[in-house]
């Protein structure tokens, strides 16, 4: 692991969290990703299922974490299961946890090898009612991709056909929605990281550059820093490219004149930041760019001053939307008319901002939360409302990373990285 060691109060009180939540004479499993094939002997590196980090802090593959609160056994309240490290796997692929160090790791006292999970398991679901499955319930989730979960809930589900089953992902999603302190100050390290590349671009762009020369500098910088790299795919989009909005490519030159849209973050310790910043590629942005640049400002502005305890995200979605319509009329990008007429299913403001203004954020860049409850202090959510005019050659989107408080305005985790048109030139001109 690049990061310092986590302490496992967080993990202690997720746990606690969960089982709180749980009912009946119960157990609950949670089981680590695959590592991912390639072909030939290649794999992927490996990435931890986020619910096990959320409730362990355990950072290796193979891993169960087993919770069955109410067990005759206080031993076998909380197990985790870990594959058993040997001199082979020391010399190939080094340090491995042991017993002692996943317990200073995540606060389980009861550390077994993996070998024994068949036969503990089995007595363990003798004695449960019901089990709790961990299926995979995000809104754009799509994968065709068997995990190592899937598996196992369909062999759970062949070998124990009477036992209740549960659901732990809404649980999940609450307890992972609401952020420790101790999590916060991560994400701010990995906004901290991003603030670092974006500063090194700004001395870096000119007339020239290549998309994937940028995300080299940002690669360098972010890794420099202990994050193991981008939190999801970047984008460096220039000119007319910053309107296809899952831009990925990054091979294009970058024009005088053009802007580059950056949808870029680190992740550190597993937890992501999300940025997006609009940099003129001469330093300078032309009057109309600089309008919708401001246009785009002003409703990310007012957008995120809604981002307060019991907003309920569709209705928020709904107000931006309005804020939006009336810069696009200014922009004279759509008319009176056009809102007149418009199709209240796909309103007249989509034609040039289609999609969402805010997601959670967390151990997963789109992460998990409650989409229809009100939202909570230590929520953190993206505020990034974008207008893409493909016929001018122009996307503008602007995102930050916000944590919900108690009252007034949420705490931006990125309020120190350039965001003003004026800052970001003069940045770039000094
Ligand atoms: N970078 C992905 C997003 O902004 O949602
Ligand atoms: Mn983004
Ligand atoms: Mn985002």
């Amino acid at each position: 692991m690049k990061y310092d060691r986590i302490n496992n109060s967080l993990y202690v009180k997720n746990r606690k969290q969960f089982i709180e939540k749980m009912v009946g004479h119960t157990l609950a499993i949670f089981n680590s990703n695959d590592i991912f094939p390639i072909s030939a002997d290649s794999t992927m590196p490996f990435q931890q299922h986020r619910d096990i980090l959320s409730l362990t802090g355990v950072d290796q593959e193979e891993s169960i974490l087993v919770l069955f609160p109410s067990c005759s056994n206080e031993a076998h309240r909380e197990i985790l299961f870990l594959k058993e490290t040997n001199d082979h796997i020391a010399v190939w692929e080094g340090e491995k946890l042991t017993k002692q160090a996943a317990f200073e790791t995540s606060g389980i006292k009861t550390v077994y090898w993996l070998q024994q999970f068949p036969t503990i398991f089995k007595q363990l679901m003798a004695d449960a009612t019901g089990i709790y499955l961990n299926t995979n319930e995000h809104l754009r989730a799509n994968t065709e991709v068997e995990t190592r979960e899937d598996r196992f809930i369909k062999k759970v589900k062949q070998d124990f056909p009477a036992h209740q089953v549960l659901k732990s992902a809404p649980i999940m999603h609450k307890i992972r929605s609401v952020k420790d302190a101790i999590e916060l100050e991560l994400m701010q390290k990995a906004c901290k990281i991003t603030e670092a590349g974006v500063r090194r671009l700004l001395q870096f762009i000119k007339p020239g550059v290549w998309e994937y020369e940028i995300e080299a500098e940002l690669a360098h910088e972010f890794l420099r820093n202990r994050s193991k790299g981008f939190a999801y795919t970047p984008i460096v989009a220039s000119g007319k490219n910053a309107c296809v909005l899952h831009y990925i490519e990054n091979n294009q030159q970058c024009k005088d004149g053009d802007v580059i849209l950056l949808d870029v973050g680190a992740e550190y310790a597993n937890y992501a930041s999300d940025l997006t910043r609009c940099i003129p590629v001469n330093g300078k942005f032309t009057p109309r760019q600089n309008e919708v640049y401001n246009s785009v400002l002003h409703v990310k502005t007012e957008a995120q001053k809604l981002l307060v305890p019991g907003t309920i995200m569709t209705d928020y979605h709904k107000q931006v939307g309005l804020l939006m319509e009336e810069q696009l009329v200014n922009l004279k990008l759509i008319t009176l008319d056009d809102i007149k007429n418009q199709n209240p299913e796909w309103p007249a403001y989509k034609k040039y901002f289609m999609h969402g203004t805010s997601h959670f954020l967390g151990l997963d860049t789109h992460d998990v939360g409650l989409w229809n409850e009100p939202i909570q202090a230590g929520m953190v959510f993206t505020c990034e409302p974008g207008i893409y005019i493909p016929e001018e050659g122009l996307g503008i989107r602007l995102e930050d990373d916000l944590v919900v408080q108690e009252s007034g305005e949420p705490f931006n985790l990125m309020k120190d990285i350039p965001l003003i048109a004026e800052e970001i030139e003069d940045l770039m001109n000094a």
